[in-house]
């Protein structure tokens, strides 16, 4: 039996499953996020380790025996947050996660060096862990001078039940520190931020065992003795691992809080300048690069708390199929951009209003603007040389048929849509530690989903959408000329 952990940003989701990957059961814990200063967004670990006492303990009674039978852990969690810790291994302050944009001065400063984007094949985003450190050597001085070690929050997780300060190569390379192509620490990053290799954690691929669960934490979790943990992965490489997207041009769209177009890749190709993430896979010697929109259901829940209806209610409101664009476009930047532009100071808004406009225009303009987004994530990843030919659709906004189908048209590509079931980084991580334990080639433990149905592009919307998104695409330099 193996327990895969997914920290997510709201809660954290533990999966029970057998050595075939196959679920015997789940459990949920939530947390929150605070917010003490405008663009700010920290979480205690604390409330991490907590929620996992929490879950364990769930499974623990819902499913004794499989429980009793654990041998391996595999943890997913939310990039790019920094966990400080001092020489005790305690927590030095509240970790700074992936949507706090208090550094995007320190970061802008760092990218500005070009021998980050050189090492690293990425831009340094706002988001990432290494302006986050300069941050605080800055801002935190007394904080700074005693970190020992800088964990992601996953390793954070890591380190809390087996004691060692391990990470693995696709979490960290959303650091800024990592060497995405070695696959290794780089001390001139390190350097360039008064940073040191001693303070990272040791390097691991995801299917690597970092140690075992420590006998304190195993009696306090009512764990067996000696269950194996492995090194993980960051969630989107994790989910990947989840949905079987692991050869050259395997991927998915996910229309979640975030919207994600990721695909697996051969080689490190990356092409910093289109914004475009290129990171290791969670698997030995595989890369993939995906483009990240900040607010896709976000957009939906933004309008949802201003009209005061359901996600669902608005969305089905539409009906299941989608109609020719109209001339309300939306441009969802509601927290800023990062691909294709790298911007964490642009907003978005509605053009085009007319007095004859319903709350269903609106949610069309929403869910159509989303799209469009995504559409540029999918242009800036070819631009990279990917070519997805079909993508896996997942994510919460994949409930609704109509914005599956306007999807599939709005990216010209056939959407493959799963049946119901586990898919996500909770499984992902889970079959890490499948392969970990028991020596399994990923290739075999990896496998796509059942699927429900395959959505394809409406001909007569392919047309009517390309001539909506080439609008779109000067949304934006509209919007900055007003800002
Ligand atoms: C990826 C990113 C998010 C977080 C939280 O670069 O910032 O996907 O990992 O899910």
């Amino acid at each position: 039996m193996f327990i895969g952990l997914d920290l997510g940003t709201s809660g954290l989701r533990a999966l029970l499953v057998d050595a075939a990957g196959r679920t015997i059961g789940d459990a949920n814990a939530n947390y929150s996020v605070s917010h003490p200063h405008s663009g700010w967004s920290e979480q205690n670990p604390k409330d991490w380790t907590d929620s996992c006492i929490a879950v364990m303990a769930a499974l623990k009674a819902s499913y004794p025996s499989d429980f009793a039978k654990v041998q391996g852990i595999g943890m997913s969690g939310h990039m790019h947050g920094a966990t400080t810790l001092d020489a005790e291994g305690l927590v030095l302050r509240p970790c700074i996660l992936w949507n706090d944009t208090r550094s995007h001065s320190q970061a802008a400063r760092l990218d500005s060096n070009p021998v980050f984007r050189k090492v690293t094949g990425n831009i340094v985003f706002p988001g990432f862990t290494a302006p986050k450190l300069v941050w605080m050597a800055q801002h935190e001085p007394a904080l700074f001078e005693q970190v020992d070690k800088v964990l992601l929050p996953k390793d954070y997780m890591n380190f809390w039940l087996t004691g060692v300060a391990a990470s693995d190569m696709s979490d960290s390379a959303g650091t800024a520190w990592l060497d995405v192509g070695a696959r290794d620490w780089s001390d001139t990053l390190l350097d360039a931020t008064g940073m040191r290799r001693d303070q990272m954690p040791m390097l691991y691929e995801g299917t690597e065992g970092i140690g075992t669960v420590k006998p304190d934490i195993a009696a306090l979790l009512g764990l067996p003795e000696d269950v194996q943990v492995v090194a993980g992965g960051g969630d989107n490489a994790v989910a990947a691992c989840g949905v079987g997207a692991m050869e050259d041009g395997d991927g998915f769209v996910s229309l979640g809080t975030s919207g994600v177009v990721l695909t697996a890749r051969d080689g490190f190709a990356p092409m910093a300048e289109t914004a475009v993430h290129s990171f290791c896979h969670a698997v030995p010697a595989q890369w993939y690069q995906m483009g990240v929109v900040l607010a896709a259901t976000d957009s939906m829940n933004w309008l949802s708390g201003i009209t005061g209806v359901t996600p669902s209610e608005l969305t089905q409101a539409l009906g299941a199929t989608p109609e020719p664009p109209n001339d309300l476009l939306f441009l969802p930047y509601l927290s800023g951009e990062r691909t294709p532009h790298n911007d964490s100071a642009v907003r978005g808004g509605f053009l085009g209003l007319d007095i004859a406009h319903t709350r269903n225009d609106m949610t069309r303009a929403v869910m159509e603007g989303v799209c469009y987004a995504l559409r540029d994530s999918l242009e800036a990843l070819r631009a990279t040389g990917a070519a997805p030919k079909r993508l896996l659709a997942i994510g919460g906004g994949t409930q609704s048929d109509h914005w599956v189908a306007m999807l599939a048209s709005i990216l010209d590509l056939p959407l493959d849509v799963p049946a119901q079931g586990e898919f996500g980084a909770a499984l992902g991580a889970a079959r890490l530690a499948i392969c970990g334990v028991t020596g399994a080639d990923p290739a075999t433990i990896m496998t796509k989903p059942t699927l429900a149905r395959t959505v394809h592009p409406d001909p007569s919307l392919v047309e009517p959408y390309a001539q909506g998104y080439a609008r779109y695409c000067k949304g934006y330099s509209a919007m900055k000329a007003l800002q």
